[in-house]
């Protein structure tokens, strides 16, 4: 048995627009949409690009839309597409630079922006002592940090691809992830309580529908607007 997969190329300088190209590809029950593309590679047409290392819903860069939706191809199975076809597309909201191949500087530049990493005061990072943390104060933050910066979120998210300005879902969830860490010191106010921030999320919620790894950017969102809420009253309050 096989299985038709559509997949969008684009060729920049060549094509004016991307366009869908069939390939028919093995229906094997343990293979995952990601397997159907290195098989379109290896064997069929060694010039389609896309993104992919760790094949194991790890490194995040597998990201794609299938069928309409944001999917890590890696962990989607082309058994549930039924008889077919499979539609691959580069993820929404990015520009692509080929293929399935898209430009993710936007959102390394909107993750920087956030600081992500442990402020302390009166410290510069690197920093280098250990600080003792309770079961519980990891427990406080462990979800937002198991983000694999897939972009999915983003892909999903009906305001970042209106709004490009828009902080968009990963970034907020590492800022809350640092936010909520009893070894930070900062509560990056600045870069949050902002309109296309926190206060331009719409909570539709699709961002913490798709992720991969539950990491629930929506609820990272919608808390830290009672913390940005509450500091207007009381400037002292951090969290
Ligand atoms: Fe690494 Fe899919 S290849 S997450």
């Amino acid at each position: 048995r096989t299985i038709r997969m559509e997949v969008s190329r684009y060729r920049p300088g060549e094509d004016a627009e991307p366009v869908f190209q069939d390939y028919e590809v093995p229906l094997m029950a343990d293979w995952a949409v990601l397997d159907g593309l290195n098989y379109i590679k290896d064997r069929l047409d060694g010039s389609l690009s896309y993104r992919w290392s760790c094949r194991m819903g790890v490194c995040g860069s597998c990201g794609m839309n299938v069928n309409g939706e944001p999917r890590l191809t890696c962990g989607t199975f082309l058994t549930e597409y039924g008889e077919g076809p499979v539609r691959i597309e580069p993820l929404k909201g990015f520009p692509v630079i080929r293929d399935l191949v898209v430009d993710i500087d936007d959102f390394l530049a909107k993750l920087s922006s956030v600081r992500p990493w442990l402020i302390r005061e009166g410290e510069e990072p690197p920093l280098t002592a250990e600080y003792a943390q309770t079961p519980e104060q990891l427990e406080a933050y462990k979800q937002y940090s198991m983000c694999i910066n897939c972009l999915l979120c983003y892909s999903a998210c009906p305001v970042y691809v209106l709004d490009p300005d828009f902080l968009g879902p990963a970034a907020m969830a590492l800022a809350q992830r640092y936010n909520l860490d009893s070894r930070d010191m900062g509560d990056r106010f600045d870069v949050l309580n902002l309109e296309d921030s926190v206060w331009g999320c719409t909570f539709v919620g699709e961002c913490t529908s798709v992720c991969p790894k539950h990491v629930d950017p929506a609820e990272a969102i919608q808390r830290y607007k009672l913390t940005a809420a509450l500091r207007s009253v009381l400037p002292w309050s951090r969290r």
